[in-house]
């Protein structure tokens, strides 16, 4: 089952293809080139989009004095509530040292403290201070713009902006051996095309707007998660969606991206204080406002339905040099009417990151062959249920590399796509409906009552097709293609772990100490299974 599409017009090949330009697609398309393979690096807006440019807190990796690989995976397997696979964070921890001093080598430049050592901050479920940060609170500008760089000056990476990969080509056998594209603007490229390769791979991003306010941009449509479901991949823990506890919040925001408030700046001392201006993470953690997110943002919704607020405050008065430590966030705060100098932020919670998605092996394999995910589409287990603050960017890095080492050291032949058998499209006036119903019935809180309504409403937009296809209906379609997967996982999952919390079902259960893992086959049947965590 495939989107319908106009005919392709044109056809372009190269060795892999890297679906995306954040620091997952970036970091995987120069370690190719290393090897010596061409590469299609195709983006669906500027190359510089995504939500890597945005990250503010930093990447964390055991640089600092004393600190080791051993206990950065402590801190990883708390925040990720049992669910992590070991082997997976194993390989995070201790090759994610040496990736960070690759990307200073290739010329990311991070923030020094006065001694002239690489400055560590701390953030939430971190028991020391291990986040690299830039600019303050521009990590992920930095770390884009030197990749970026990096990109630029190699002449064996061909980069396509404007192009949406729609789905994936696969063989009569099912192996994937390209993608098509829909382009913008790109000469005898425009339109719908075919790019074929021996190997692709997706590096899509998130999903955040599947949700009504979330600090993800525009192009987090998770393009990627739903084109792997439907070239019969399996996805996996899609119903840990995390939401950032400290999203600011405003009075007029409509949807979509809303200003972050980094976890550096509670890590920096700020205190969240509820409507009668008391600190109450006191007594819910014993590391109080710096407790992993997913408990952060549960006792934040419990505050604001108390006290009947859309929102809490952040009390950041008395972090020092405010505006030099984080001007970006400075800047967003003036903009909206607030001086976090010297008055309480509002902040409310709002989707963030997924931490499941397109399933993977330890080298970025998916259950398809040819077909490899990374970065935050890719569901590698590091995060289990709930990811650690700044393990993102970092899993990027690392996973980028060994995936690109594994596409290197497996050359494939390249295969002949065969006609997809069926095509489907949805009205893009779907979305927004789409992302209420998920912000309401399916978001920081759920139920078997409120999840069995959102899926009624679902199941009432899908009747609304289309016979048009353009940007906006494939990213619709998509959005709802992924509400499905996180309902269908949220509503088999009868316990409270991580970042899903059932107010059905408030507790962990050992029953559930295993990851639900979903796909959907050629006859558009969804099918689920289990993986047993240890
Ligand atoms: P992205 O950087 O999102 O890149 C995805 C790319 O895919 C983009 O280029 C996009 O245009 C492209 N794309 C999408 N769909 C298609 C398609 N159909 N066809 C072609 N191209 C497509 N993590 C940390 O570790 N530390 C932090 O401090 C931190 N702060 C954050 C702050 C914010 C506001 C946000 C939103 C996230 C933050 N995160 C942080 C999370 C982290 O930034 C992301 O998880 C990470 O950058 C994801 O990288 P990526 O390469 O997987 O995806
Ligand atoms: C933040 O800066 O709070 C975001 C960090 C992250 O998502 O890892």
């Amino acid at each position: 089952m495939k989107l319908l599409t106009g005919k392709p017009g044109w056809t372009v090949q190269a060795d892999v293809i890297v679906i995306g330009s954040g620091v997952a697609g970036l970091t995987t398309a120069l370690n190719l080139r290393a090897s010596k393979l061409s590469v299609l690096l195709v983006t669906k807006a500027k190359i510089d989009e995504g939500s890597t440019k945005w990250a503010q807190g930093g990447i964390a990796a055991a640089l600092g004095p004393g600190d080791t690989p051993d206990q950065h995976k402590k801190d990883t397997l708390t925040a990720g509530a049992g669910l992590c696979d070991i082997a997976a964070v194993d390989v995070l921890v201790t090759e994610g040292p040496e990736a960070v001093r690759k990307l200073i080598a290739q010329g990311a430049v991070f923030d020094k403290s006065e001694t002239g050592e690489i400055a560590l901050t701390r953030e939430g479920g971190h028991l020391r201070n291990r986040i690299l940060h830039a600019g303050g609170d521009a990590t992920g500008a930095e770390v884009s713009r030197a990749l970026l760089a990096a990109v630029n000056d190699d002449e064996g990476i061909e980069v396509i902006e404007n192009a949406l990969a729609i789905d994936v080509l696969q063989s009569a056998a099912g192996a994937v051996c390209g993608v098509t594209l829909h382009v913008i603007n790109a000469g005898s490229r425009d339109g719908v095309g075919r790019a074929l390769a021996k190997a692709v791979v997706i590096a899509t991003g998130g999903l955040g707007q599947v949700y009504s306010q979330t600090t993800n941009p525009p192009v987090s449509t998770g393009d990627g998660v739903a084109l792997a479901l439907r070239a019969g991949a399996e996805v996996a823990d899609v119903e840990f969606i995390q939401f950032h506890p400290t999203v600011l919040w405003r009075e007029s925001a409509s949807g979509g991206q809303q200003p972050l408030i980094s976890e550096a700046v509670r890590g920096e001392g700020a205190l969240l204080l509820n409507d009668k201006g008391e600190r109450f993470m006191k007594e819910k953690h014993p590391l109080a406002e710096l407790a992993p997110r997913d408990i952060v943002a549960k006792e934040i919704f419990i505050q604001m339905k108390e006290s009947n607020s859309p929102h809490v405050w952040l009390d950041a008065t008395t972090v020092p040099d405010f505006e030099k430590r984080f001007p970006t966030i400075y800047a967003s705060c003036l903009e909206n009417g607030i001086d976090p100098k010297s008055q309480a932020i509002p902040v409310a919670p709002a989707s963030h990151y997924a931490s499941g998605g397109v399933r993977v092996d330890l080298n970025g394999q998916t259950t398809v062959p040819g077909l490899y995910a990374c970065g935050e589409t890719a569901c590698t287990g590091a995060h289990g249920a709930n990811r650690l603050a700044s393990n993102s960017l970092l899993e990027g890095l690392v996973f980028g590399a060994r995936i690109a080492a594994h596409i290197a050291a497996h050359p494939a032949p390249q295969l002949e796509p065969e006609d997809a058998p069926a095509h489907f499209l949805l009205n893009p006036a779907i979305q927004l409906p789409l992302q209420l119903a998920m912000s309401q019935g399916a978001g920081v809180m759920r139920s078997a009552a409120s999840l069995k309504e959102t899926l009624g409403i679902l199941e009432q937009l899908a009747t609304r097709t289309s016979t048009e296809p353009c940007i906006e209906a494939w990213e619709a379609t998509n959005l709802y293609l992924l509400a499905i997967a996180i309902i269908r996982g949220a509503a088999e999952r009868k316990e409270s772990r991580g970042s899903h919390w059932r107010s059905d079902f408030p507790e962990p259960s050992l029953d559930w100490q295993r990851r639900i893992i979903q796909r959907i086959d050629s006859d558009g049947v969804w099918h689920m299974r289990y993986e047993e965590v240890k």
